[in-house]
């Protein structure tokens, strides 16, 4: 039987055995969906922890319960390894690695290359489908994957499968999962495609294939490049506002009420997280390898990194008000991680307002239920417990993410002076002051 064939036959009957190698906020979910509708799954990644707590029945990512991961492993279903062989006995492999920036913001796409070199190259074969899912430039499936994984007997769209799917998950979003988010999937060959669509579509809702894997790469960047230049825009409106004494939330609330052509975004201390921050560089950096330079990325980056600079300089205003000033003042940051219920500091503008307010000689404590220690780069910081005395002790409160389960009136109450950058504080009050 053809490769294809044989493929599709497995992938139908759900007998193709599926590797995920990653396994983070991606990954994980990603392994635990397609472990939950039949696939063996194995779960590939570099951190022992994190293999071992998987192969414990236990999830270390808040969007999947430890049940979840219990119930598939019980089931035979998903089993986690560092050990890259097991690739030899899947018919699916699908790479769910990081892809950062290096020190001069070019795309790092190291962790790829490694995976690819160490993971796949070595243990790959004939009838496999490989999909990366990482988020990366414009042709990186085209010129990275392809050339890593084919050879003399192994050919694209012939007897190997190679497409681009780009994982959209939203930590934090109790609406869309893994699952309900629709998946696009953009293959190097016609045949690549098809194989991917019918992967993807035997275990999640929506799949919408694209004419090429560049397509689907782009898809993705385009969606987070989307944002990142709205929340820039968003930014700058309440740079205006502030100056022109004008509440840039009751101006977009306003605005939306308008039932078409307008969709909110919201101002804050700053980008975080691996997505926004990050991948709008990556087309960039394509861009000008073709003599094209992004302004409004690289203008919307200038604005957003900008933003915990204001925080900074706002919390400044604010203990100026007070008669105080930064050195020596103790203050305390509310939320670190990058946005609100989730556990993740990557990039958080947390991170960079701490910085700074050490360096003004601040005296900076942090609270933030989902993260029990904070590295900022010059040192680490133990995070605190919720108190009244905390609250009462601190001249200035800073809410850079605005958690759910913050007690908001037991801070307005308590606190003596508050910059809060979310608006998590909806009432007017002299005490508070916005960004
Ligand atoms: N976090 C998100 O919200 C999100 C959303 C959509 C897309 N993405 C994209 O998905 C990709 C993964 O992001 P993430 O947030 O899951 O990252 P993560 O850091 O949470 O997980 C990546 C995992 O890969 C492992 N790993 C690194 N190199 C490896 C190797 N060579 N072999 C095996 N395992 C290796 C790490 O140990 C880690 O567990 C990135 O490209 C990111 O841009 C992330």
């Amino acid at each position: 039987m053809p490769h294809k064939d044989e493929l599709e036959k497995k992938i139908a009957n759900r007998t193709a055995k599926c590797a995920i190698i990653g396994l983070g906020y991606v990954g994980l979910p990603l392994a635990v969906e397609l472990a939950e509708t039949g696939f063996t799954v194995y779960g590939i990644d570099k951190s022992t922890d994190k293999v071992d707590a998987v192969n414990r029945g236990e999830s270390y990512i808040p969007d999947v319960p430890g049940d979840a991961v219990r119930t598939v492993l019980d089931a035979g279903k998903l089993k986690a390894t560092t050990d890259f062989s097991i690739i030899r006995d899947c018919d699916v492999v699908s790479m769910c690695v990081p892809t950062p920036l290096n020190k001069t913001r070019d795309p790092d796409i190291s962790f790829i290359i490694a995976a690819l070199e160490e993971g796949i190259a070595p243990n790959v074969h004939q009838g496999m489908l490989i999909v990366l899912e990482s988020t990366t430039y414009p042709g990186t499936t085209e010129e990275v994957i392809v050339p890593a994984v084919t050879g003399p007997d192994l050919k694209a769209g012939e007897n190997i499968f190679i497409a681009f799917s780009p994982e959209r998950v939203d930590p934090g979003n109790p609406q869309f999962q893994t699952g309900n988010i629709p998946k696009v999937v953009g293959g190097i060959t016609e045949a690549c495609t098809r194989l991917a669509t019918l992967f993807y579509r035997s275990f999640l809702e929506k799949v919408h294939p694209v004419s090429s894997a560049a397509v689907a790469e782009m898809v993705k960047i385009h969606e987070n490049t989307f944002r990142s230049v709205n929340i820039a825009l968003v930014n700058e409106l309440a740079l205006m506002c502030d100056r022109l004494d004008i509440d840039v939330w009751e101006v977009i609330e306003g605005a939306s009420t308008k039932p078409f052509g307008f969709m909110p975004f919201y101002p804050g201390p700053g980008l975080g997280g691996h997505c926004i921050p990050i991948d709008p560089y990556y087309l960039s950096w394509k861009a000008r390898s073709v003599g094209f330079e992004a302004r409004f990325i690289e203008l919307a980056g200038q604005v957003n990194s900008a933003m915990p600079l204001h925080v900074v300089q706002k919390a400044s205003d604010a203990l100026n008000s007070a008669g105080r000033a930064l050195r020596g003042a103790k203050v305390l940051i509310l939320g670190v991680a990058y946005k609100k219920d989730i556990d993740d500091e990557r990039e958080s503008p947390a991170i960079d307002v701490i910085d700074r307010l050490l360096r003004k000689g601040s005296e900076v404590s942090y609270l933030d239920p989902h993260i029990p220690v904070l590295d900022v780069g010059t040192c680490v910081l133990e995070g605190t417990e919720m108190s009244v005395e905390l609250l009462q002790g601190a001249d200035l409160a800073i809410i850079i993410t605005d958690h759910s389960n913050f007690d908001y009136k037991l801070i307005l109450e308590n606190a003596n002076l508050i910059l809060d950058t979310r608006n998590a504080i909806k009432s007017r009050h002299e005490k508070v002051w916005r960004l």
